[in-house]
């Protein structure tokens, strides 16, 4: 237990092992819009100790799903563990158990062999939940991702990829293309010739491979890019050599290593036929979000979270941050214009100089196609956790804000009023963090301006996470 007076967002870290299965109404301030009927389902790491040893990353502890249902102006509140292997495996033995991002398993349960070729690769799903070949499926980095009912948290087993799909690593971060009805995803085979694999996963549940890219030293990508008609792997020179992967015996991402030499590395590849239209190299950089992409003209305009480098991901490890040491490392909401005809040079630009993490559009109206509205995470102040909330309008130059003392909001996940004719007619859904009083509550805000509309608190401090979905009530949606 950390001294939450030693820096304010402690709690934001802590394990939370308590589970209210059975929805319980939450008091509202405000005033919820009253077409807001659905839920909003969230995952998060939320328990960081197991017999004792505690997992050493952000990104390693075990998944707990959150739901936030809306109905008739209320809102109702529950939470489940995900109960994946790794979770009932960890409770049943009382150690560490499968290995994730930054920690492997206690070594008697392990053994050599390293973790991800393992066959316990990991099925902690606490990076993402959407919707998945119209079932509702949270996300981790493994090709592993978890179905579950989304009324009763109830986990429903792993999402079956095809063998021809096989590989050890994905993204949480899978693109939907509704003209196309399906999702695309990517996953990294590792092998004596690894290959990217970039999937299609159709409504109709049919998985097909795009293409295969051959590779030599597999990228950590922790998303892609995609327009309307192209798919934008990019490979940020934070790689892994494979065999040293297999024989480290180092947790995995510990096995990566930063060759700025390389550059950054973008891939096109055509939706429809599977072609690599080009590969473009630029100055080197990190990212774990792209944000959109879409056709300008002849060049593709490709938006990414940017960082100079990878330290962002050493300083998110569980130690630094229970001790409050400061967040230096911080992401810019860059611009690459990449020419799709062969060696025209890429180009990039800020587009706001100021700390986003965690960005969000209105998918459903822009994905892939030109847009103007960003919204994230923010950092006002120099070296603290993301503390605000902003709104970037790429069009206009302009940068709008929510923050109050003591308190951390997580990712804003948009939802569109149903008669929007603006590409900001919305509302914002965050989970914060009430410093003072220990306690998260979920935040609607007016997604235009940014004013706030209603709040309802949850029965304790939810752990900061990372991602989730709205699913709008009545048929399932993709
Ligand atoms: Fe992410």
């Amino acid at each position: 237990m950390q001294d939450k007076t030693s820096f304010p967002y402690g709690a934001g870290f802590r394990s939370l092992t308590e589970e209210t299965p059975e929805p319980v109404s939450l008091a509202v301030q405000g005033q919820l819009p009253p077409w807001l009927e659905g839920a909003l389902l969230r995952t998060g790491p939320s328990k960081f100790e197991v017999g004792g040893r505690s997992y050493n990353h952000w990104f390693d502890g075990l998944a707990m799903l959150h739901r936030f249902a809306f109905s008739q102006g209320g809102v109702s509140y529950a939470n489940r563990f995900l109960k994946s292997k790794a979770f009932c495996a960890a409770e049943a033995s009382g150690k560490i158990s499968y290995a994730e991002f930054a920690t492997d398993p206690c070594r008697t349960l392990f053994g050599r062999v390293a973790a991800i070729f393992n066959p316990k690769l990991t099925d902690n799903c606490c990076v993402n939940v959407s919707g998945y070949a119209r079932e509702t499926v949270a996300f981790t980095e493994t090709s592993l991702p978890m179905r579950f009912e989304p009324k009763t948290l109830e986990a429903l087993g792993v999402f079956g990829y095809r063998r021809a799909l096989r590989g050890q690593v994905s993204t949480a971060h899978p693109h939907y293309d509704a003209k196309r009805r399906c999702h695309y995803n990517y996953i990294v085979d590792f092998g004596i010739n690894s290959l990217y694999r970039l999937c299609r996963i159709g409504d109709n549940a049919k998985q097909r491979i795009v293409a295969n890219l051959p590779v030599e030293r597999p990228s950590y990508m922790h998303s892609f890019g995609m327009s309307q008609d192209y798919l934008v792997l990019t490979e940020f020179p934070l790689v892994v050599n494979p065999i040293e992967l297999r024989l480290s015996g180092k947790p995995f991402i510990q096995n990566y290593r930063w060759e700025p030499e390389r550059g950054l590395v973008f891939h096109i590849v055509a939706k429809d036929s599977g072609k690599l239209v080009r590969t473009a190299a630029v100055e080197a950089c990190f990212a774990f979000h792209h944000v959109n992409a879409f056709l300008d003209h002849d060049r593709l305009a490709v938006d990414v979270i940017v960082y100079p480098d990878a330290t962002i991901i050493d300083q998110l490890y569980l130690a630094p941050l229970r001790e409050g040491v400061p967040i230096t490392a911080t992401g810019t909401l860059t611009r690459f214009h990449i020419p799709l005809a062969a060696e025209a040079p890429v180009t990039r630009r800020a587009l706001a100089d100021v700390p986003l993490e965690l960005p969000r559009i209105n998918y459903a109206a822009c994905a892939g196609k030109p847009y103007r509205c960003v919204w994230g995470t923010g950092v006002r102040t120099e070296g603290d956790f993301l503390d605000s909330i902003v709104k970037i309008d790429i069009e206009a130059g302009t940068v709008a804000r929510w923050h109050a003392a003591g308190l951390y909001p997580g990712e804003p996940v948009f939802v569109p009023t149903p008669s929007a004719t603006n590409e900001d007619d919305g509302v914002l859904l965050s989970i914060v963090l009430d410093t003072a009083r220990e306690r998260s509550f979920l935040l609607v805000l007016n997604a235009a301006t940014l004013a706030e509309m209603a709040r309802a608190e949850a029965p304790y401090a939810i752990p900061f996470h990372f991602h989730g979905s709205y699913f709008p009530s009545g048929p399932a949606k993709a």
